[in-house]
């Protein structure tokens, strides 16, 4: 062993410099975020992109909110490089390809809802502090506003995307839904897929599960409002599901791996489908393995939304706290593991932080008994 080795590092000035440089950046950008989500809230967002470069005065005055707040959180936005500032007329703009991706008309999906899951750990923080010290979880009433943003949020990446993209992925599965068929929706939260789907194909029946009561409230008047009479929605926890060759196909839209037991809920939804019956799945896109994960889209974000929130409900619930990062290759594993004879894996350009499974159980030969299948 060389005598340089048994040394301490020499401090690098320099590289602790750098670092220091990037923490403010992160601080920055987290406020950025946070305001985002103001803009968001408060809809100040939409009205700045509908408008001419033009003043203070006049965004609040559209947005119907306070000059003097909105002044203050225009300055965020111009600093952190979102809103452009002309200082000789004190005029705002936010140039039509900021809003692209930051507003409900934007071509590109508005981010700006994916900033209140930042908001939304705000609000958990002093519970999630004592989740820290007792190594307990939470449940889903201890997140005020959880389902609203969660709606917004998958809105965006499975109901805009549903008939065109989405279903599509498994092979004759719109023919038989126009058809007919019944299909359920396990942890469906506001239900908007499921309604989607019960108005695009009045032959078929869907039914929507979810553990939180709130949530199917609001899923059954939306359904109601909409005129619906082949949907139904129902609070139910689905932990140890078992429900018998019911459905033809179930879906489940990122709402696996913060149950109680996944690889349980996957065999009762197994067991749900009839032979030939599909299971389509959304989950986390990330790797089991955190090293793979490092240039994953957003995985900071993920890894914190896991953190305050996806473990903590399931150690909440007496459940393995798998974390939001689970891995694609824990789901698809458990998948096989439950007996699906098919299970392919896409990646969809709308939806980079997530992977979808279409998984097919077995069809029933005919001449085969009632408890027989076969593999395909
Ligand atoms: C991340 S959210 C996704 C909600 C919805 N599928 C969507 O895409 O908007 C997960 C959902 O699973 C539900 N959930 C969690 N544990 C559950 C359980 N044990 N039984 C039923 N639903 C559960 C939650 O209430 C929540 O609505």
């Amino acid at each position: 062993m060389s005598l340089a080795a048994l040394e301490p590092r020499a401090f690098d000035q320099e590289r602790a410099e750098s670092f220091m440089t990037r923490i403010g950046q992160i601080l920055d950008a987290g406020a950025v975020a946070n305001m985002l989500s103001i803009g968001h809230q408060t809809g100040l967002l939409d009205v700045i992109a509908e408008l001419p470069r033009t003043t203070s005065d006049d965004i609040a005055e559209k947005a119907g909110l306070s000059e003097r707040y909105v002044r203050e959180w225009l300055a965020v936005m111009v600093t952190g490089r979102i809103v452009h500032y002309d200082p000789a007329g004190r005029t705002y703009h936010l140039p039509d390809e900021h809003a692209a991706c930051l507003t409900h008309a934007g071509a590109l999906g508005n981010m700006a809802v994916y900033a209140q899951h930042l908001a939304l750990m705000g609000k958990v923080e002093d519970q999630v502090l004592a989740c820290f010290r007792t190594g307990s979880g939470l449940s889903y009433g201890d997140y005020p506003c959880f389902h609203e943003v969660m709606a917004e949020d998958s809105s965006q990446t499975v109901t805009a995307k549903l008939f065109e993209t989405i279903l599509p992925l498994a092979e004759g599965l719109i023919e038989r839904l126009e058809a007919g068929i019944d299909v359920m929706d396990a942890g469906c939260a506001r239900g908007h897929a499921l309604i989607a789907m019960a108005e695009r194909f009045p032959q078929s029946r869907f039914v929507g599960y979810d553990l939180c009561a709130d949530a199917i409230d609001f899923a059954n008047a939306a359904a109601t409002a909409a005129g619906l009479r082949n949907i139904r929605f129902e609070a139910r926890d689905l932990t140890g599901y078992d429900e018998n060759e019911r459905f033809d196909f179930v879906t489940s839209f990122d709402a696996v791996h913060d149950q109680k037991d996944p690889q349980a809920l996957i065999e009762g939804l197994y067991g749900s489908l009839k032979p030939g019956g599909i299971y389509l799945m959304q989950d986390i896109g990330g790797s089991a393995k955190l090293e793979n994960n490092v240039d994953f889209p957003m995985a900071s974000l993920l890894y914190a939304v896991s953190c305050v929130h996806c473990t903590p409900v399931s150690l909440g619930q007496g459940g393995t706290g798998l974390g939001t990062m689970w891995g694609w290759e824990t789901a698809e594993a458990m998948l096989r593991s439950a007996g699906f004879a098919s299970v392919e894996r896409h990646v969809l350009p709308h939806d980079p932080m997530n992977v979808w499974f279409v998984a097919t159980r077995a069809a029933r030969l005919s001449g085969v008994s009632a408890n027989e299948t076969i593999r395909v």
